[in-house]
């Protein structure tokens, strides 16, 4: 399959990538994980810690509540890739510059092209922001449905925040329902990546 090639040089191409500073400080490139053919692609803000040691998207703390929420949602990891929007850890998890979100930013619209998932799932503040061109608060931006240059999108909170204020959860899991639903509904409609 030949997106799964342009995928693969595209990863490559990531993992020497010296566009900004991050390059320096980074242990690992953290391109992305799951189905080259996802129903969700999720993204979330940068590499941690854990991350950049290992080179995985959320495998640390707030990568365990995650799964966790994929879980009750009934959200199989085979549908989905998940990935972020800087592909380097910044020193010390500091918030994405806006030098840096401009550099990264084509990486993940390439991935967005060729893993053609049939919605986006930005997580948090950074991603959403960075996405869609805007500098709205996540209060007014989640769990509404957008159309982004002919992506579509669903703003949530970032499982870290959740882990800081309890309160984010239960609108968090408002948004999950209605990922979840969305979900079901692509999974019915397409005998292929139902598969
Ligand atoms: N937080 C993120 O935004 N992304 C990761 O990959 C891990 C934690
Ligand atoms: N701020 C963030 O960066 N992310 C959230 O999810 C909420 C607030």
């Amino acid at each position: 399959m030949q997106n799964e090639e342009l995928l693969k040089e595209l990863r490559c191409q990531v993992a020497e990538c010296h566009l900004c500073d991050l390059h320096e400080t980074r242990n690992k490139v953290v391109f992305g994980a799951g189905s080259t053919n996802p129903i969700i692609l999720f993204v979330g803000e940068a590499p941690g810690r854990t991350e950049d040691e290992k080179g995985i998207p959320f495998v640390g703390q707030a990568g365990a509540l995650f799964a966790k929420i994929l879980g009750a949602a009934e959200i199989s990891s085979e549908h989905i890739f998940v990935t972020n929007i800087l592909k380097c850890r910044p020193p010390r998890n500091r918030t994405p510059n806006p030098e840096e979100v401009a550099r990264c930013l084509p990486y993940l619209m390439g991935q967005i092209a060729l893993l053609n998932p049939s919605f986006v799932v930005t997580l948090g503040r950074a991603a959403t922001c960075a996405l869609l061109e805007t500098n709205q608060s996540m209060g007014s931006l989640r769990g509404k449905w957008c159309s982004h240059k002919g992506i579509l999108v669903l703003p949530t909170y970032h499982p870290a925040a959740l882990l800081r204020n309890e309160g984010l959860k239960s609108p968090t899991w408002d948004d999950f329902q209605m990922i979840r639903d969305t979900y079901r509904k692509c999974l019915e409609n397409s005998s292929v990546k139902g598969d």
